[in-house]
């Protein structure tokens, strides 16, 4: 599939923006200092916290650390948003505190509809859940500030 380019200039902080690359949807979310500080707490609850294992695609250097992203713009992440288990799409429930399905600590992140893996705000899985591996990050760069390069 041809690399996609995306303008995310339009993705303020906390929100998110989905595209379409290799026909799977990609998430660009832009994450807020808070967002980013709860990351390195995650590092003993997410199974593979430096993303060693693969999934489909391989794993670029930028993505084997807590932040799961270009170090340049380590606030923006880029994933796709398939879950490894059995390929279902997570939803985003990027608000931190209780919600249906969730802890009452839950620091804000993903949950697969399917089987019910979450995964933290770098895409990384929780222990004990059906998904093997973290999310995949696939390969992108910075052409400017807010334009990346899928693929
Ligand atoms: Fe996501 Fe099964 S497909 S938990």
């Amino acid at each position: 599939g041809a690399p996609v380019e995306v303008d995310i200039s339009d993705v303020k902080p906390g929100e998110m923006k989905v595209v379409e690359w290799r026909g799977k949807p990609v998430w660009i979310l832009r994450r807020t200092p808070e967002m980013l500080a709860s990351l390195p707490k995650n590092a003993d609850l997410v199974a593979d916290p430096n993303s060693e294992k693969i999934f489909q695609l391989d794993m670029p250097e930028y993505a084997k650390n807590e932040f799961r992203a270009r170090p340049e713009h380590k606030e923006v992440l880029v994933t796709v948003g398939i879950c490894s288990h059995l390929g279902c799409s997570p939803s985003s429930r990027l608000a931190p505190g209780a919600q249906p399905n969730l802890p009452d600590d839950w620091r804000g992140g993903f949950l697969c509809p399917c089987h019910g893996s979450t995964f933290d705000l770098a895409g990384r899985v929780f222990k004990n859940k059906p998904a093997p591996t973290n999310m995949d990050i696939p390969p992108y760069m910075y052409l400017a500030d807010n334009k990346i390069v899928i693929g």
